[in-house]
């Protein structure tokens, strides 16, 4: 297939081009940051530069490109600085999110494109009662925190714009692996504590599986909304301790609740409560596995600097047993 992946320069973007052009397809990949288009010629694509919020130019890029499927990975969150109010942080990709999903749909339709494929996100947004994990059944967050709300409404309208367009959603986990993973510097800092009782729980994924998925996806027929997740949703309490001793940091330090609603305000209470996601469906219905079912080796293989005494490096080991395959 001919594939249209908008934002083909980010960080699921560079392990997905790859992953295509080793499966035979053809890669047309976007970029926006001048100097990406080298980067992206060397993975193998056709590389063309292009704003998702200018309508007109995501048609005469389609239209030119004549794809057989598009792929939707666009999001600005590069440097994005975490404050109180995660819908401000968030602005930016919530319009990659709503316009720059219909302006890739109406061009998709115009040229008759089959196939289409676009980023969504699993944490945070389950209703937060009930069991600890949950599936793409079950009812997302009817009443999220208030400095939210903008970001949830982006999201939904990408999972639901884009399934009534026949198209598949994939609310991914979250992403770790890459150089510039959110929070390796404030975990490396010691400045991303464990919040309360460090119940809230979240779902990991390692973008080479996130990747994976997504070649899965685009070539897989019918609508859907898949969780692309590892196989090990995990309460704060636990994983942050295995990354902080992965990136070789100190043990993260503990506070509680009330301190952290007078730093973060009141809505941080969303991580606190946050339900993890299941991807049974994903193994079932694409046929996906993780080569990382766990963030346990994920982390350790993604961030570990250091070399073995033979010289391979951490990352060569398997990933479900910690062990050398040789
Ligand atoms: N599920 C998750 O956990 C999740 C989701 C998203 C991002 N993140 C993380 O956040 C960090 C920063 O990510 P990021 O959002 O900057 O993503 P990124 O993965 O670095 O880049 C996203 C892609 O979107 C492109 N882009 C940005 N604005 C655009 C626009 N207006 N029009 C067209 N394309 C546009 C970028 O182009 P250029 O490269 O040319 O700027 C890039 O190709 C990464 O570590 C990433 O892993 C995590």
């Amino acid at each position: 297939m001919r594939v249209f992946v908008a934002g083909a320069s980010g960080a699921i973007g560079t392990r997905l081009v790859p992953q295509l052009i080793d499966r035979g397809h053809e890669v047309i990949g976007t970029f926006r940051s001048p100097g990406k288009a080298e980067h992206l010629r060397a993975l193998g694509a056709q590389a063309i530069a292009l704003d998702l919020l200018d309508a007109g130019a995501v048609r005469t890029a389609v239209l030119d490109a004549k794809p057989d499927a598009i792929v939707h990975q666009a999001t600005a969150l590069a440097d994005a600085r975490f404050g109180r109010n995660l819908d401000r942080t968030f602005a930016p990709t919530n319009r990659l999110r709503i316009e720059g999903t219909d302006a890739l749909l109406a061009a998709a339709g115009e040229t008759g494109v089959r196939r289409f494929v676009a980023q969504s996100f699993a944490n945070y947004r389950y209703a937060r009662e009930g069991g600890p994990v949950k599936t793409e059944n079950d009812p997302l967050d009817p009443a999220p925190p208030a400095t939210t709300r903008e970001t949830a409404a982006a999201m939904r309208h990408l999972d639901e714009a884009v399934t009534a367009a026949g198209g598949i959603a994939l609310r991914y986990g979250g992403f770790y692996a890459a150089a510039n993973d959110g929070l390796v510097k404030p975990v490396r800092k010691r400045r991303f504590p464990i919040i309360g009782d460090g119940g809230g729980i979240l779902s990991w994924v390692h973008l080479e599986d996130a990747a994976a998925a997504t070649v899965l996806a685009l070539e897989h027929d019918g609508a859907g909304i898949y969780n692309i997740v590892d196989d090990e949703p995990a309460p704060m309490c636990e994983w942050l301790p295995v990354l902080a001793n992965a990136l070789g940091a100190k043990t993260p330090r503990h506070i509680p609740l009330w301190l952290a609603r007078l730093v973060g305000g009141k809505d941080i209470t969303l991580l606190t409560e946050a339900r993890g996601a299941s991807n049974a469906k994903a193994k079932r219905e694409l046929g996906w596995a993780p080569r990382y079912p766990s963030w346990r080796r994920g982390f350790s293989a993604a961030y570990a600097s250091s070399t073995l005494t033979d010289g391979r490096s951490t990352a060569d080991l398997d990933p479900r047993t910690g062990y050398s395959p040789s």
